[in-house]
């Protein structure tokens, strides 16, 4: 590539999604309004000024609806009410008015793949007979050997040990074998089934009719699982299909036969119809799959609007490694007429503030988090590397996705002890996997304000906060230069200001070696220097930087980045 080659990135288009940045709310860890620990949408809705403040587009909501939280909510036992101990409809529409009234655009999750054990659906399956209407609703089978008490087929659960549960029988009798992916309280649904898709469109309209701004698609690459549901003939719970990404298309939806099949295409298009209804609204896919090409499939023109781009996530903190995965990314989207969105933290990985300070031989997989027997992080240099990363990601041109508390360079809590832990890969594997707990603990707003740092008035916490979170409350990072928090403020601002979002982007292989990446982004210059050695600052203006009295011409030191308009 030459130094003058543009890389189309069809944002150019005013649709928001192209560009915007959206920050991820957990909505039981933002802020908590009753004070009984677990954060609420009345806790939110009084924050959101905040998020205004920073500069953020949207927000995506991890799961509020009800539901016995056995996975945080993403077991969902009604889709259409919001579970009380996040508040009620009526909260909802309240938050909905004020972010709308702040510019702030709503994303909802949905979850289609599964629903809790305790959705009527499921209920209503349990009581009926095998091969009746309501067991349709699901995958239930008969067991393999003499008396069926062997599961249908061998596939084990992303949470650990087998995807199959065997049921009671309503005359009390040994039964079928129910499906689930993930925790045995969260039965898969059966998308061959038509009712299904029936159910979901009118789930989709209640919440758009409501006014939200579009859906984050849980397990999205899961839907639909391979006829007659095969054996597995590659085992890896947490694979996700990158651990297969040398294998031709074909090859990989046979080997694992519940991920990314052809099938899953029909059920996005008829989400995409539905969504097409209403004005301005879209749809980001959690599609874990690779290489980029596959997972471009999944934002062609009639499918999703945007999809999570976990390789970039999950990338070498290397300069080379990015490099390739931000081209790609650029290229691959852009052949199916999609922007790429770029992401560094979520709820289900460890904060990126700690991940970067683990050596890549040390890094746990994808989904656990780290174990007490782990190698400490080094959490400097993790914030540091994170601080640069983020500052990089922040001037492509695309969509980023924000992780509440990345803003404060908030660590992992990976101090957390057992007895606190609650995500069911934990308890599924003996504590072997620790588990997502880490990146879940509530946010610290104002330093000792309360035992939680002000997260509510009461010092209550679901999880408890590690005694070094006070250090990143809110408070003490607000208006002070060089804070993490005034850091996002600027870059947020920077990007607003030079339409970076949207904006045509070059790698600038001139100001750039083997230890640096750099670009050009609607005339401004993105520098990260990887280290280990400074590098010479080119001359311009400095808009932002990570390293604290850095001048033109002076030396940017290792794992900083500046932008510089030229
Ligand atoms: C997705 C969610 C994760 C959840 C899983 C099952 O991967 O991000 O948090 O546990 O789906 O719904």
């Amino acid at each position: 590539m030459t130094n003058a080659t543009f890389l189309t990135q069809n944002n150019e288009q005013a649709e928001w999604w192209r560009s915007a940045v959206i920050y991820q709310i957990y909505p039981r860890s933002f802020a908590d309004g009753n004070g009984d620990g677990i954060g609420d949408l009345p806790g939110i809705t009084e924050k959101l000024d905040s998020l205004a403040t920073l500069g953020i587009d949207a927000i995506w909501f991890s799961p509020f609806f009800k539901s016995p939280q056995k996975d945080a909510g993403y077991d969902i036992s009604d889709y259409r009410q919001i579970d009380p101990i996040f508040g009620t409809n009526e909260d909802f529409d309240v938050l909905l008015a004020k972010a709308k009234s702040l510019g702030i655009r709503i994303i909802v999750d949905i979850v289609p793949n599964h629903t809790s054990d305790q959705h009527a659906w499921f209920q209503a399956a349990l009581a009926a007979a095998p091969g009746s209407i309501e067991r349709g609703y699901y995958h239930f089978k008969d067991g393999k050997g003499a008396n069926g008490e062997l599961p249908p087929n061998n596939w084990q659960s992303i949470f650990g040990g087998p995807a199959w549960s065997r049921i009671t029988e309503a005359d009390g009798s040994l039964g079928q074998w129910y499906l689930h992916l993930f925790d045995s309280s969260q039965p898969d649904l059966n998308w061959e089934n038509p009712a299904i898709a029936d159910e979901f469109d009118e789930i989709l309209r209640f919440w758009l009719k409501k006014g939200v701004d579009g859906f984050r698609v849980d397990v999205a690459h899961g839907m639909v699982k391979r006829a007659g549901l095969p054996d597995a003939t590659i085992y890896d719970e947490n694979l996700r299909e990158r651990s297969i990404s040398n294998l031709t298309m074909d090859e990989a939806e046979l080997a694992v036969p519940y991920w990314g099949q052809p099938g899953v295409h029909d059920a996005i298009r008829r989400f995409r119809r539905v969504i097409d209804e209403f004005d301005d609204r879209a749809m980001c896919a959690e599609a874990s799959m690779s290489p980029l090409p596959r997972l471009a499939m999944w934002v062609r023109p009639d499918e999703y609007h945007q999809s999570f781009n976990f390789d970039y996530m999950h990338s070498a903190y290397e300069p080379a490694a990015i490099k390739k995965i931000v081209t790609d990314s650029i290229v691959e989207y852009g052949k199916v007429g999609a922007s790429s969105t770029w992401v560094l933290s979520n709820h289900d990985g460890i904060r990126h503030a700690t991940r970067l300070g683990i050596a890549p031989e040390n890094t746990p997989r994808p989904g656990d988090g780290i174990h007490p027997t782990d190698p400490m992080p080094d959490e400097a240099l993790g914030l540091r590397r994170a601080r640069a990363a983020t500052s990089f990601m922040l001037g492509l041109p695309g969509s980023s996705y924000l992780y509440q508390g990345e803003e404060l360079g908030l660590p992992e809590a990976w101090q957390l002890e057992g007895k606190y832990r609650q995500d069911p890969t934990y308890a599924r594997t003996n504590g072997e996997r620790i588990g997502r707990d880490g990146c879940r603990v509530p946010l610290p707003w104002v330093a000792d304000a309360t035992a939680s740092n002000g997260f509510n008035t009461t010092g209550e916490s679901w999880l408890p906060q590690p005694a070094n979170y006070r250090v990143f409350a809110r408070n003490l990072q607000e208006g002070v230069a060089g804070s993490t928090l005034e850091l996002y403020k600027r870059l947020l601002k920077e990007r607003r200001q030079f339409g970076l979002g949207s904006g045509q982007f070059r790698w600038a292989d001139e100001y750039q070696d083997k230890n640096t990446l750099a670009y050009i982004n609607n005339g401004v210059l993105v520098l990260t220097n990887f280290g280990p050695e400074a590098v010479v600052v080119p001359a311009g203006e400095i808009l932002v930087t990570t390293q604290h009295d850095l001048s033109i011409e002076g030396e940017l030191e290792h794992d900083q980045t500046v932008w510089i308009k030229l």
